[in-house]
Protein backbone atom coordinates (compact mmCIF):
# COMPACT_ATOMS: atom_id res chain seq x y z
CA UNK A 1 0.00 0.00 0.00
CA UNK A 2 1.53 3.12 -0.96
CA UNK A 3 1.11 6.86 0.52
CA UNK A 4 1.54 9.98 -0.86
CA UNK A 5 3.49 12.34 1.31
CA UNK A 6 5.40 15.28 0.61
CA UNK A 7 4.13 14.51 -3.09
CA UNK A 8 5.66 11.43 -3.36
CA UNK A 9 4.40 7.68 -3.02
CA UNK A 10 6.19 5.98 -0.15
CA UNK A 11 4.98 3.10 2.49
CA UNK A 12 3.65 4.38 5.80
CA UNK A 13 6.35 2.40 7.66
CA UNK A 14 8.65 4.98 5.68
CA UNK A 15 7.29 8.12 6.58
CA UNK A 16 8.76 8.22 10.26
CA UNK A 17 12.23 7.46 9.66
CA UNK A 18 11.76 10.16 6.35
CA UNK A 19 10.66 12.61 9.17
CA UNK A 20 13.17 11.32 11.39
CA UNK A 21 15.99 12.34 9.27
CA UNK A 22 14.63 15.57 7.92
CA UNK A 23 14.28 16.46 11.36
CA UNK A 24 18.16 15.24 13.15
CA UNK A 25 19.82 14.92 10.31
CA UNK A 26 23.14 16.67 10.78
CA UNK A 27 25.56 17.30 7.48
CA UNK A 28 29.34 17.49 7.50
CA UNK A 29 30.81 19.07 4.75
CA UNK A 30 32.77 15.91 4.17
CA UNK A 31 29.69 13.27 3.52
CA UNK A 32 28.46 11.84 0.46
CA UNK A 33 24.86 11.08 0.14
CA UNK A 34 23.87 8.23 -2.19
CA UNK A 35 20.78 8.71 -3.94
CA UNK A 36 18.49 7.04 -6.14
CA UNK A 37 14.98 5.45 -6.94
CA UNK A 38 15.02 1.88 -6.00
CA UNK A 39 16.20 -0.45 -9.26
CA UNK A 40 18.27 2.16 -10.53
CA UNK A 41 21.75 0.80 -9.90
CA UNK A 42 21.67 1.78 -6.28
CA UNK A 43 23.48 -1.09 -5.05
CA UNK A 44 26.28 -0.97 -7.61
CA UNK A 45 26.83 2.89 -6.62
CA UNK A 46 27.37 2.54 -3.09
CA UNK A 47 29.95 0.09 -3.81
CA UNK A 48 31.37 2.43 -6.54
CA UNK A 49 31.24 4.94 -4.44
CA UNK A 50 32.67 3.07 -0.67
CA UNK A 51 35.83 1.40 -2.86
CA UNK A 52 36.61 5.36 -4.56
CA UNK A 53 36.52 7.00 -1.26
CA UNK A 54 38.18 4.42 1.05
CA UNK A 55 40.51 3.61 -1.67
CA UNK A 56 43.67 4.47 0.54
CA UNK A 57 42.29 3.01 3.48
CA UNK A 58 41.48 -0.57 2.21
CA UNK A 59 43.09 -1.99 -0.36
CA UNK A 60 40.90 -2.70 -3.55
CA UNK A 61 42.75 -6.24 -4.42
CA UNK A 62 42.67 -7.79 -0.78
CA UNK A 63 40.20 -10.34 -0.08
CA UNK A 64 39.73 -8.65 3.35
CA UNK A 65 38.02 -5.09 1.62
CA UNK A 66 34.70 -4.52 3.11
CA UNK A 67 33.09 -5.48 0.11
CA UNK A 68 33.51 -8.69 -0.19
CA UNK A 69 32.55 -9.35 3.68
CA UNK A 70 29.27 -6.61 3.75
CA UNK A 71 26.73 -5.50 1.10
CA UNK A 72 27.03 -1.94 0.24
CA UNK A 73 23.48 -1.61 1.87
CA UNK A 74 25.74 -2.27 5.28
CA UNK A 75 28.38 -0.10 4.00
CA UNK A 76 26.29 2.96 3.20
CA UNK A 77 23.01 2.74 5.06
CA UNK A 78 20.10 4.29 4.29
CA UNK A 79 19.00 7.24 6.08
CA UNK A 80 15.30 5.98 6.09
CA UNK A 81 15.73 1.79 6.24
CA UNK A 82 18.42 1.95 8.98
CA UNK A 83 20.05 5.03 10.72
CA UNK A 84 16.50 6.50 11.59
CA UNK A 85 14.42 3.55 11.27
CA UNK A 86 12.35 2.11 13.96
CA UNK A 87 12.84 5.08 15.82
CA UNK A 88 16.38 5.72 16.56
CA UNK A 89 17.84 9.05 16.66
CA UNK A 90 21.38 7.76 16.31
CA UNK A 91 24.38 10.26 17.32
CA UNK A 92 26.57 10.19 14.30
CA UNK A 93 29.23 12.60 14.85
CA UNK A 94 31.45 10.22 15.46
CA UNK A 95 31.70 8.00 12.45
CA UNK A 96 35.07 8.34 9.92
CA UNK A 97 34.70 10.82 7.52
CA UNK A 98 33.54 11.30 4.97
CA UNK A 99 30.41 9.10 6.22
CA UNK A 100 28.54 7.43 3.52
CA UNK A 101 24.44 7.50 3.49
CA UNK A 102 22.03 6.87 1.24
CA UNK A 103 18.32 7.41 0.67
CA UNK A 104 15.89 7.08 -2.32
CA UNK A 105 13.63 10.15 -0.91
CA UNK A 106 13.15 13.03 -3.99
CA UNK A 107 15.71 15.77 -3.23
CA UNK A 108 13.26 18.48 -2.01
CA UNK A 109 12.43 16.05 0.84
CA UNK A 110 16.09 14.96 1.73
CA UNK A 111 17.09 16.76 5.04
CA UNK A 112 17.43 20.59 4.83
CA UNK A 113 21.05 20.75 6.55
CA UNK A 114 22.11 18.44 3.64
CA UNK A 115 21.05 20.54 0.64
CA UNK A 116 20.86 23.54 1.92
CA UNK A 117 23.75 24.13 5.05
CA UNK A 118 26.70 22.50 4.15
CA UNK A 119 28.83 21.48 1.35
CA UNK A 120 28.38 17.60 1.07
CA UNK A 121 28.00 16.15 -1.70
CA UNK A 122 24.50 14.29 -3.08
CA UNK A 123 25.81 11.42 -6.07
CA UNK A 124 22.63 10.20 -7.65
CA UNK A 125 21.60 7.67 -10.59
CA UNK A 126 18.93 7.36 -12.26
CA UNK A 127 18.37 4.68 -15.45
CA UNK A 128 15.76 4.26 -18.32
CA UNK A 129 12.49 3.99 -16.99
CA UNK A 130 11.72 0.53 -19.35
CA UNK A 131 14.55 -1.29 -17.14
CA UNK A 132 13.71 0.02 -13.94
CA UNK A 133 10.42 -1.19 -14.36
CA UNK A 134 10.95 -4.34 -15.11
CA UNK A 135 14.19 -4.81 -12.53
CA UNK A 136 10.72 -3.41 -9.56
CA UNK A 137 8.57 -5.89 -10.94
CA UNK A 138 10.79 -8.67 -10.58
CA UNK A 139 11.91 -7.76 -7.41
CA UNK A 140 8.31 -6.93 -5.89
CA UNK A 141 7.14 -9.94 -7.54
CA UNK A 142 9.66 -12.26 -5.53
CA UNK A 143 9.39 -10.65 -2.37
CA UNK A 144 5.57 -10.12 -2.23
CA UNK A 145 3.93 -12.06 0.79
CA UNK A 146 2.22 -15.15 -0.79
CA UNK A 147 -0.84 -14.56 0.42
CA UNK A 148 -1.59 -11.68 -1.07
CA UNK A 149 -1.48 -13.62 -4.79
CA UNK A 150 0.88 -12.56 -7.83
CA UNK A 151 1.43 -9.03 -8.65
CA UNK A 152 0.36 -8.46 -12.35
CA UNK A 153 2.77 -7.58 -14.93
CA UNK A 154 -0.77 -4.64 -16.22
CA UNK A 155 -1.64 -3.76 -12.79
CA UNK A 156 1.90 -2.63 -11.90
CA UNK A 157 2.69 -1.23 -15.48
CA UNK A 158 -0.66 0.58 -15.15
CA UNK A 159 0.26 2.05 -11.40
CA UNK A 160 3.89 2.83 -12.35
CA UNK A 161 2.30 4.97 -15.53
CA UNK A 162 0.31 6.78 -12.86
CA UNK A 163 2.93 7.85 -11.11
CA UNK A 164 2.67 5.20 -8.16
CA UNK A 165 5.31 3.73 -7.53
CA UNK A 166 7.78 3.84 -4.27
CA UNK A 167 9.23 6.95 -4.04
CA UNK A 168 7.68 7.89 -7.60
CA UNK A 169 6.88 9.28 -9.80
CA UNK A 170 9.84 8.61 -11.17
CA UNK A 171 10.07 11.23 -14.14
CA UNK A 172 9.57 14.05 -10.80
CA UNK A 173 12.42 11.88 -9.05
CA UNK A 174 14.76 12.25 -11.58
CA UNK A 175 14.04 15.81 -12.72
CA UNK A 176 14.28 16.89 -9.35
CA UNK A 177 18.08 15.53 -8.87
CA UNK A 178 18.36 16.56 -12.86
CA UNK A 179 18.04 20.16 -12.32
CA UNK A 180 19.73 20.34 -9.15
CA UNK A 181 22.70 18.82 -11.15
CA UNK A 182 22.41 21.49 -13.91
CA UNK A 183 21.90 24.16 -10.98
CA UNK A 184 24.85 22.94 -8.43
CA UNK A 185 27.37 20.69 -10.37
CA UNK A 186 29.49 20.91 -8.06
CA UNK A 187 27.07 19.59 -5.22
CA UNK A 188 25.37 17.00 -6.79
CA UNK A 189 26.43 15.25 -9.88
CA UNK A 190 23.77 13.18 -11.92
CA UNK A 191 24.87 9.66 -13.21
CA UNK A 192 22.92 7.28 -15.50
CA UNK A 193 22.74 3.30 -15.28
CA UNK A 194 23.53 3.14 -19.20
CA UNK A 195 26.64 5.37 -19.20
CA UNK A 196 28.40 3.40 -16.67
CA UNK A 197 27.56 0.31 -18.54
CA UNK A 198 29.11 1.74 -21.57
CA UNK A 199 32.27 2.92 -19.68
CA UNK A 200 32.23 2.34 -16.25
CA UNK A 201 36.23 3.70 -16.32
CA UNK A 202 35.32 6.98 -17.66
CA UNK A 203 32.46 7.12 -14.78
CA UNK A 204 34.06 6.21 -12.01
CA UNK A 205 37.05 8.43 -12.80
CA UNK A 206 34.64 11.45 -13.08
CA UNK A 207 32.98 10.12 -9.84
CA UNK A 208 36.04 10.47 -7.82
CA UNK A 209 37.03 13.54 -9.32
CA UNK A 210 33.64 14.80 -8.21
CA UNK A 211 33.89 13.46 -4.80
CA UNK A 212 37.63 15.51 -4.50
CA UNK A 213 39.66 12.69 -4.58
CA UNK A 214 40.66 12.20 -8.14
CA UNK A 215 43.01 9.43 -9.57
CA UNK A 216 46.38 10.32 -9.60
CA UNK A 217 48.82 9.90 -12.58
CA UNK A 218 50.35 6.90 -10.50
CA UNK A 219 47.27 5.38 -9.47
CA UNK A 220 45.86 5.21 -13.41
CA UNK A 221 49.46 3.69 -14.06
CA UNK A 222 49.00 1.24 -11.45
CA UNK A 223 45.37 -0.12 -13.01
CA UNK A 224 43.63 1.47 -9.42
CA UNK A 225 40.28 2.49 -11.90
CA UNK A 226 40.36 -1.18 -13.48
CA UNK A 227 40.53 -2.88 -9.76
CA UNK A 228 37.71 -0.66 -8.53
CA UNK A 229 35.75 -1.11 -11.40
CA UNK A 230 36.42 -5.17 -11.29
CA UNK A 231 36.19 -5.63 -7.63
CA UNK A 232 32.28 -3.48 -8.21
CA UNK A 233 31.16 -5.52 -11.09
CA UNK A 234 27.94 -7.06 -11.46
CA UNK A 235 29.28 -10.79 -11.33
CA UNK A 236 32.01 -10.39 -8.65
CA UNK A 237 29.69 -9.06 -6.74
CA UNK A 238 27.16 -11.20 -7.11
CA UNK A 239 29.83 -14.08 -6.45
CA UNK A 240 30.75 -12.79 -2.83
CA UNK A 241 29.19 -15.03 -0.53
CA UNK A 242 28.20 -12.51 1.73
CA UNK A 243 25.67 -11.62 -1.43
CA UNK A 244 24.81 -15.25 -1.94
CA UNK A 245 23.48 -15.75 1.16
CA UNK A 246 23.38 -12.72 3.65
CA UNK A 247 20.28 -10.64 4.32
CA UNK A 248 21.14 -6.29 4.54
CA UNK A 249 17.73 -4.02 3.44
CA UNK A 250 14.70 -5.10 5.70
CA UNK A 251 15.40 -8.83 6.00
CA UNK A 252 15.67 -9.37 1.70
CA UNK A 253 17.79 -11.53 0.41
CA UNK A 254 20.82 -10.18 -0.60
CA UNK A 255 20.99 -12.43 -3.94
CA UNK A 256 17.84 -10.98 -5.15
CA UNK A 257 19.98 -7.59 -5.50
CA UNK A 258 21.35 -9.12 -8.32
CA UNK A 259 19.26 -10.03 -11.15
CA UNK A 260 20.73 -9.54 -14.83
CA UNK A 261 22.52 -6.10 -14.79
CA UNK A 262 21.52 -5.26 -18.25
CA UNK A 263 20.62 -2.70 -20.61
CA UNK A 264 17.45 -3.46 -22.48
CA UNK A 265 15.42 -6.58 -20.78
CA UNK A 266 12.37 -4.70 -20.98
CA UNK A 267 12.09 -5.83 -24.57
CA UNK A 268 11.30 -9.93 -23.20
CA UNK A 269 8.70 -8.27 -21.01
CA UNK A 270 6.80 -5.38 -22.57
CA UNK A 271 4.06 -5.05 -25.05
CA UNK A 272 4.16 -2.87 -28.05
CA UNK A 273 0.88 -1.09 -26.49
CA UNK A 274 3.22 -0.39 -22.74
CA UNK A 275 6.26 0.51 -24.88
CA UNK A 276 4.81 2.72 -26.84
CA UNK A 277 2.26 4.42 -23.61
CA UNK A 278 5.63 5.06 -21.67
CA UNK A 279 7.91 6.19 -24.72
CA UNK A 280 4.88 8.88 -24.58
CA UNK A 281 4.60 9.53 -21.00
CA UNK A 282 8.16 10.09 -20.98
CA UNK A 283 8.35 12.07 -23.90
CA UNK A 284 5.85 14.66 -22.36
CA UNK A 285 7.73 14.52 -18.68
CA UNK A 286 10.92 15.05 -20.33
CA UNK A 287 10.58 17.26 -23.07
CA UNK A 288 12.98 20.60 -22.78
CA UNK A 289 14.34 18.99 -19.60
CA UNK A 290 17.46 18.35 -21.45
CA UNK A 291 17.60 15.12 -19.80
CA UNK A 292 17.18 11.95 -22.36
CA UNK A 293 17.97 8.43 -22.23
CA UNK A 294 18.80 8.07 -26.58
CA UNK A 295 20.34 4.80 -26.23
CA UNK A 296 17.31 2.70 -25.08
CA UNK A 297 16.04 1.64 -28.80
CA UNK A 298 19.11 0.82 -30.56
CA UNK A 299 19.44 -3.08 -30.05
P1 LIG B 1 18.05 -5.93 -12.95
O1 LIG B 1 16.87 -6.28 -12.13
O2 LIG B 1 17.68 -5.29 -14.25
O3 LIG B 1 19.00 -7.04 -13.14
P2 LIG B 1 19.16 -1.41 -7.10
O4 LIG B 1 20.54 -1.70 -6.64
O5 LIG B 1 18.85 0.06 -7.21
O6 LIG B 1 18.15 -2.17 -6.32
O7 LIG B 1 19.07 -1.89 -8.61
C1 LIG B 1 19.03 -3.26 -8.91
C2 LIG B 1 19.42 -3.44 -10.35
O8 LIG B 1 20.84 -3.19 -10.48
C3 LIG B 1 19.19 -4.88 -10.78
O9 LIG B 1 18.89 -4.79 -12.17
C4 LIG B 1 20.54 -5.51 -10.51
O10 LIG B 1 20.76 -6.69 -11.21
C5 LIG B 1 21.47 -4.39 -10.94
N1 LIG B 1 22.80 -4.47 -10.34
C6 LIG B 1 23.13 -4.79 -9.07
N2 LIG B 1 24.46 -4.76 -8.89
C7 LIG B 1 25.00 -4.41 -10.07
C8 LIG B 1 26.34 -4.22 -10.52
N3 LIG B 1 27.39 -4.41 -9.72
N4 LIG B 1 26.52 -3.86 -11.81
C9 LIG B 1 25.47 -3.67 -12.63
N5 LIG B 1 24.19 -3.84 -12.27
C10 LIG B 1 23.94 -4.20 -11.00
Amino acid sequence: MLYLFQSFWCQPKEIQAIISAQTHFEAQDSDVIVATIPKSGTTWLKALVFAVVNRRRFDVNSIEHPLQKSNPHDLVPFLEYKVYANNQVPNLSNLDSPRLFASHVPYNSLPKTLIKNSNCKVVYICRNPFDTFVSIWHFISKIRPTNLGPFSLEEAFDMYCMGQVGYGPYWDHMLGYWEESLKSPQKVMFLKYEDLKEDINLQVMRLAEFLGCPFSAQEERDHVVDEITKLCSFQNMKNFEVNKDGKSILNFDNKGLFRKGEVGDWVNLLSEEMVERLSKIMDEKLAGTGLEFPNIFKS
